[in-house]
């Protein structure tokens, strides 16, 4: 195992990435954000995760990175309390995650929302669904949620989309209105698993920067990616994931072929891992 973890990135090391956000916050006073310790999970006869520990601090991009069948999609299951562990913990803000789920604290993005084209849902309503956890004793929405929600259209460049069917969006539009959801939830801890699955360099940019933006007001983003080449201009931190975590540690320590061959079975992305930039 050749986790590395450090408490305080390196300037050096991080140079040319923002650097991590305001720790300062509510969530950093209950220390790790996400907290999980010797993981199992099982379906049926398939262990797809097999003693996974993985804390994660706040104000910080987290990547998680695994080859097809690693076990990400899994891993923010477990996250949400969707899957039942076999063994281990998962803790979220130091409680069980339906805690933070009940206080609104964690927003999930699926990497298949499954959304139907024809469901007469516009990204506003999906956007203000954010804001149902807190709504009052009428249920409608007051004037400060739909100002919640504006702010979140605003900030993830969906404004002029808003009255658009979710079924009629491109995937990397749909992708930043459950970002938007998020936002609008207020939620401090976002999970997004794939968001750059099928979208344009554009919108990953676009995407890139949103994150990187959410992290230096103090969220904490856990984002997973195949995506290798976008991962030292977003993340802060990158967890390798084969089953179990391989590898946790700046994107400078983790994408050398030593621990990513341990993550990809064996085989290294010799020409991803070039054009990161990161390897010696
Ligand atoms: N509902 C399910 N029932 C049975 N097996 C499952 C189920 N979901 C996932 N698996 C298995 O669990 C393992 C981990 O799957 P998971 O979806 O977590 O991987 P992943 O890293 O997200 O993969 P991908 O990169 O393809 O999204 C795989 O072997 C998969 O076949
Ligand atoms: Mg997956």
């Amino acid at each position: 195992m050749s986790t590395t973890s450090r408490p305080t990135p390196d300037p050096a090391a991080t140079a040319g990435r923002p650097s991590p956000g305001d720790r300062t916050g509510a969530a950093a006073a209950t220390g790790d954000v996400v907290a999980v310790s010797g993981l199992a999970v099982r379906y049926g006869s398939t262990l797809a995760l097999d003693g996974v520990d993985l804390r994660v601090r706040s104000g910080l991009v987290q990547g998680l990175i695994g080859m097809n069948g690693s076990g990400k999609s899994t891993l923010f299951k477990a996250l949400m309390g969707l899957v039942r562990p076999d063994r281990g913990t998962v803790l979220l803000f130091g409680a069980d995650p339906h805690d933070a789920r009940r206080a609104g604290r964690v927003a999930y993005a699926p990497q298949d929302e499954d959304v139907d084209p024809q469901f007469p849902v516009s990204v506003r309503d999906v956007v203000a669904m954010g804001r149902y956890g807190r709504l009052g004793p009428r249920r409608r929405l007051r004037p400060e949620d739909h100002e919640a929600v504006d702010a979140a259209l605003e900030r993830t460049e969906l404004t002029d989309l808003a009255g658009r069917q979710i079924g009629a969006l491109s995937g990397g539009q749909r992708k930043r209105a459950f970002v938007a959801r998020g936002l609008a939830q207020g939620a401090d801890l976002l999970l997004l698993d794939e968001p750059f699955a099928g979208v344009d360099k554009r919108s990953e940019a676009t995407i890139t920067e949103l994150l990187r933006g959410l992290a230096a007001e103090g969220r904490t983003i856990l984002v997973s990616t195949h995506d290798l080449v976008a991962v030292p201009a977003l993340c802060d931190e990158v967890a390798l994931i084969n089953r179990r975590i391989v590898a946790q540690g700046t994107p400078e320590e983790t994408l050398r072929p030593g621990p990513l061959g341990e993550a990809f079975g064996g085989f290294v992305p010799v020409e991803a891992l070039r054009a990161t930039g990161v390897a010696a």
